[in-house]
């Protein structure tokens, strides 16, 4: 089978990783590959944020759990709030937010979606596993947290569309869900 066909088709959310460094060059290649996403009319108007290495998630953890406490942000408090929960799954050693500046881009979510599908299969295609991680979109307009995003450089302009934890797989990666039947339609 073409190998892009098989990346695709073989690529799993995974949720459980080994404590064990992404190098740089693997965190630059699957960048690159979110930054080759397409864009409507070529805006390319996405910001990437990556946090390398387990300080610098921790540090974003006790942001997430301070503004998931915050009422109107609190979608995901209970989860949050459990002594268990860490946005990055424990271990996966790399954490990327996506945003999309929607004054520039005619299609903010489209875009920003395609950057992270494209670094959600880079990170399958060099043998890393990776999953998106909805709970920022809950808290991305809490204004402590964006406070704190912007402090690291996010471009307060930007909307925060997805984010991703990237590590190194532990154990077997899970089988996919039987796709759905009948909501393929081709007409001729
Ligand atoms: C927009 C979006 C949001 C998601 N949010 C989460 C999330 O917050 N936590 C999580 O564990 N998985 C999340 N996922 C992963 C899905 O649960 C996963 O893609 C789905 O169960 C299919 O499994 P697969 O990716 O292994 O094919 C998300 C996926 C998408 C596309």
């Amino acid at each position: 089978m073409n190998e892009i066909l098989a990346a695709i088709m073989s690529r799993r959310s995974i949720r459980k990783f080994a404590n064990e460094p992404v190098t740089d060059g693997e965190m630059e290649a699957i960048l690159q590959a979110g930054s080759f996403a397409p864009t409507a009319r070529n805006t390319q108007a996405w910001y990437i944020m990556a946090l390398l290495g387990p300080e610098r998630i921790r540090a974003l953890d006790a942001q997430v759990r301070e503004a998931s406490k915050v009422p109107g942000f609190d979608r995901y408090r209970d989860l949050v709030s459990s002594p268990s929960y860490s946005i990055n799954y424990q271990n996966a050693h790399l954490f990327v937010v996506v945003g999309v500046d929607p004054a520039v881009s005619p299609c903010p979510v489209q875009d920003g979606s395609l950057v992270l599908g494209n670094i959600l299969l880079a990170a399958h295609a060099m043998g890393l596993g990776a999953c998106w991680v909805n709970q920022l979109g809950a808290i991305a307009d809490e204004p402590l947290f964006r406070k704190y995003l912007t402090g690291l450089g996010f471009p307060a302009t930007h909307s925060i569309i997805g984010s991703a934890a990237i590590g190194r797989v532990e154990g077997e990666p899970p089988r996919a869900a039987p796709r759905k039947h009948g909501q393929i339609n081709v007409l001729r």
